[in-house]
């Protein structure tokens, strides 16, 4: 396959393409709904990364900030808010996410993976009633990903992935939300925002698929 010979060639450079972000590193997020697969591809990701020296962080939203802490309380059904006040706090969460986390190792070189992004307030939130444009404006300082996944699965599909891996769902694992989520993602997709990847296949040809997108901006 070209992009395993490429990494044998050693034509991987730490030196990236240029980063549509503006900033030296390349910025890569991972998007999907609960049990599409996030957190299986970025850690794969993150180790063909690592293997080929190139200087890698692993990220998450919500972070672990305490405004994040505070959103997994929330998504864990602790407490109640309203969906404008929880667009809200993922905002204020990803800002500190950003300015904190994100932008510093871009501006080192290095490549970062976020599970989860800005995308995720656009589908779920808007998903729960909130106006997408208002998601987008309390959003608009984010630093814009230089390739956005979607691991596209159905939400009956992930769902029973979820199942099997734990018995306790979160709030925003409601069948309907889900499905709500699922279709905002795919007009993402259809905006541009977001690459689709056919989530329905093994977790190794996923991987590929995500592999080959990435070293595509990896070569110089
Ligand atoms: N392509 C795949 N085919 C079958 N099972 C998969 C696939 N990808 C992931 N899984 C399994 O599905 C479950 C959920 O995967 P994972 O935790 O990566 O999803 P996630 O999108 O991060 O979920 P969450 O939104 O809850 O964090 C895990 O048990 C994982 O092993
Ligand atoms: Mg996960």
């Amino acid at each position: 396959m070209p992009t395993t010979k490429s990494a044998k060639n050693h034509e991987i450079s730490l030196y990236t393409k240029s980063s549509d972000s503006g900033l030296k590193g390349l910025f890569i997020v991972i998007e999907g709904i609960d049990g599409s697969g996030k957190t299986t591809q970025t850690k794969l990701l993150a180790e063909k990364l690592k293997r080929q020296n190139l200087n890698t962080l692993v990220t998450a939203e919500p972070s672990d900030s305490p405004v994040g802490k505070h959103i997994k309380d929330i998504l864990n059904g602790n407490l109640n808010v309203p969906p404008q006040m929880l667009a809200l706090l993922f905002a204020a969460d990803r800002i500190e996410h950003v300015y904190f986390t994100i932008k510093p190792a871009l501006e080192q070189g290095n490549i970062v993976v976020s599970d989860r992004y800005y995308y995720s307030s656009i589908a779920y939130q808007g998903g729960m009633g909130v106006d997408q444009n208002y998601i987008r404006c309390i959003n608009s300082f984010v630093v814009k990903p230089d390739l956005a996944f979607l691991i596209s699965v159905d939400p009956l599909s992930a769902r029973k992935r979820l199942k099997d891996q734990r018995k306790q769902l979160q709030l925003t694992e409601d069948e309907e939300l889900q499905l709500k989520a699922f279709k905002i993602y795919e007009e993402l997709v259809k905006q541009g925002d977001l690459i689709e990847i056919d989530g329905n296949s093994s977790i190794e040809e996923i991987s590929n698929s995500i592999w080959e997108l990435v070293t595509g901006k990896l070569i110089k």
